[in-house]
C-alpha cells in the first residue's frame, strides 16, 4: 500500500531510563481511598502514567544535565544568573530578570509591586496561583476572555483571545483603578488555548491608549507560538522563536513558570522593561525570594533554564511536543469521548459535564472521574472545575465555573506514544463505564486554593 503521508518522530533519543511501577486495582483501591480522592495527594509511587501536571515533570537534555555541573553557587553574582539574563533577552527581550523560584513567586512580587487596594485586574480567563495573587494583593480580578472559550465545544482557532470590547469596558468603568492588563498564552484554565498575535498586538494598543501595562503570563508562550505558526493567517513561514519575541514585545513585562515551556524541573522568574518597577520587585524580591541574583534558585537550576529556553523555541521541539499530545485528542476524539476542542498545547481536558451528565456540580463531576480513571489504571490526572476554582472572596460561595474539566497533562520529552495509548484506553474504559460513576462530597476544605489539599468521600 502506498503510504500517502510521512510520519514524524521526536527530535531526541533516550540515554536514561527511569522504571515505572504498575499497581493493582486492589491497591489503588487503597490509596485513592487514602489520599482522600484527591489525585493530588497520591504517593507517586502508587502512580502508573503520571499526567496531573507538565509543570517541573520534563526530561531535561544532557545538555541541561552538563549545565547543572557548571553551577556557579556563589550567593551574590553567580555566572548562571549572567546566563540566564542573556537567555531572557535574547528569546524574550525584556530588560530587567528578576530570578524566583518558581512562577507564582514572581506572580506574588510583581502583583505586589503594581496592585493597590480596590484595583480590577483584567485578564483572559483565571490561572488558580496568578488571580489569588493578584486578590491577595487587594484586587478584583475581571475575566475578560471571549465567550467561545467557556465552551468546550467551540473550536475557535483562538480561544486566549480577549475580548476588547469587554476589556475596554474594565478599562473605562475603572479609572485609575487598573494597574495592568494579565494576559496569559496559551491560556491552562481554558484548554491550553493560544492567543493569537493580532489579538496580542490589539490588547496591548488598547492598554496604551489608557495608559496601562501589559503584563503576559509567557509561561506556556512557546506552545502559543507554535499554534500561531500552524493557524494564523500570515505567520507559516515565522520561526517559534520570531513569533515568542514578537508576542513578549507587546507586553511591559512577564511573570514565567520555567516549569513549564522551559523544560527545568524547578524554577521561574519576573522580567520587565520598566526600571522603577525592577528596583521595587528587587527590594520585595530580597524579602520573599532571595539575593537579586538568584531569587530563590540554585546556580545549577539557573543554568538549566538559560539552555532549557533555548531548546524550548525550537520548532522540531514544539511540533514534536504539541504532536503527542494531539495524538492523544485525535484518538479519543475518534472514540467519542468528550474533550475541550481543539486540543491546545500541554494537554487533553476531558469535559466532565458532557462525560458524567448525571453528577451534579456540587458533586464535583470532574473531581469523581479523575479518582474514577487513577482507579482504572493508575493514570494520574488533574481536576480543573469547580473545586479548583474555590470560592469568591465577597461572598464565600462556590465560584461554578463553565469548564468543569479533568486534565490529562503531557509532561514534555517525557512519555511515548505507547504511553498515550494505554491511557486513551483507560479513558475508553471509565466512559464505557460512565453510568456506574457516583459524586463526591468534601470533608476537608483549605482556605485557600483548596484543590491542592481537599478531601473527599463517595456519595
Ligand atoms: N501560570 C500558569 C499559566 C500556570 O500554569 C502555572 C502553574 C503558574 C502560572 C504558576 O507557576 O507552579 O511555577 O508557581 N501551573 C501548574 C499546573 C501548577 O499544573 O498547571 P508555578
Amino acid at each position: 500500500m502506498p503510504l500517502n503521508r510521512r510520519s514524524w518522530a521526536e527530535p531526541f533519543k533516550i540515554k536514561v531510563v527511569e522504571p515505572l511501577r504498575i499497581t493493582t486495582r486492589q491497591q489503588r483501591e487503597q490509596a485513592i481511598a487514602e489520599a482522600g480522592y484527591n489525585t493530588f495527594l497520591l504517593k507517586s509511587r502508587d502512580v502508573y502514567i503520571d499526567l496531573l501536571t507538565d509543570s517541573g515533570t520534563s526530561a531535561m537534555s544532557d545538555r541541561q544535565w552538563a549545565g547543572m555541573m557548571l553551577g556557579d553557587e556563589a550567593y551574590a553574582g553567580s555566572e548562571n544568573y549572567y546566563h540566564l539574563e542573556d537567555a531572557v533577552h535574547r528569546y524574550y527581550g525584556y530588560k530587567h530578570l528578576i530570578p524566583t523560584h518558581q512562577g507564582r513567586g514572581a506572580e506574588h512580587i510583581i502583583s505586589r509591586v503594581l496592585i493597590k487596594d480596590g484595583d480590577v485586574v483584567p485578564g483572559n480567563m483565571y490561572f488558580t496561583t496568578t488571580r489569588l495573587h493578584q486578590e491577595m494583593a487587594g484586587a478584583r480580578f475581571a475575566d475578560v476572555i471571549i465567550d467561545q472559550a467557556h465552551d468546550p465545544a467551540s473550536e475557535h482557532p483562538f480561544k486566549g483571545d480577549v475580548d476588547l470590547d469587554k476589556l475596554e469596558k474594565v478599562l473605562q468603568e475603572n479609572p485609575g483603578r487598573v494597574p495592568y492588563v494579565s494576559v496569559a498564552g496559551t491560556v491552562n484554565m481554558a484548554g491550553g488555548q493560544p492567543i493569537s498575535l493580532a489579538n496580542m498586538k490589539a490588547v496591548y494598543a488598547l492598554a496604551q491608549r489608557y495608559g496601562v501595562r501589559v503584563i503576559l503570563d509567557a509561561t506556556r508562550i512557546a506552545e502559543n507560538a507554535w499554534f500561531i505558526q500552524q493557524r494564523e493567517p500570515g505567520c507559516q513561514n515565522r520561526s517559534v522563536a520570531e513569533l515568542v519575541f514578537e508576542l513578549c514585545s507587546f507586553s511591559d513585562g512577564c511573570t514565567m513558570s520555567a516549569k513549564k515551556d522551559p523544560l527545568a524541573n524547578i524554577g521561574g522568574f519576573l522580567a520587565v522593561n520598566d526600571d522603577e518597577v525592577a528596583q521595587a520587585a528587587r527590594n520585595l524580591l530580597v524579602v520573599f525570594e532571595g539575593l537579586q541574583t538568584y531569587g530563590g534558585m540554585a546556580g545549577r537550576d539557573m543554568e538549566a533554564v538559560a539552555i532549557g529556553i533555548g531548546e524550548s523555541v525550537q520548532d522540531d521541539h514544539i511540533r514534536a511536543r504539541i504532536g503527542q499530545v494531539l495524538y492523544l485528542g485525535d484518538k479519543l476524539r475518534q472514540w467519542g469521548i468528550p474533550i475541550v476542542l481543539p486540543v491546545g498545547g500541554h494537554g487533553i481536558f476531558l469535559d466532565a459535564r458532557a462525560f458524567l451528565p448525571h453528577i451534579p456540580q456540587t458533586q464535583y463531576p470532574a473531581q469523581a472521574l479523575a479518582a474514577a480513571l487513577y482507579l482504572d489504571s493508575g493514570v494520574r490526572s488533574m481536576e480543573r472545575g469547580i473545586v479548583s476554582s474555590g470560592r469568591d472572596p465577597a461572598t464565600g460561595h462556590e465560584r461554578a465555573p463553565k469548564l468543569e474539566l479533568v486534565r490529562l497533562t503531557i509532561p514534555r520529552r517525557v512519555y511515548t506514544q505507547a504511553h498515550m495509548d494505554v491511557t486513551a484506553e483507560s479513558v475508553y474504559s471509565v466512559f464505557e463505564d460512565r453510568d456506574n460513576l457516583r459524586g463526591l462530597r468534601m470533608t476537608y476544605e483549605p482556605k485557600m486554593l483548596r484543590f491542592f489539599q481537599a478531601r473527599f468521600e463517595p456519595c
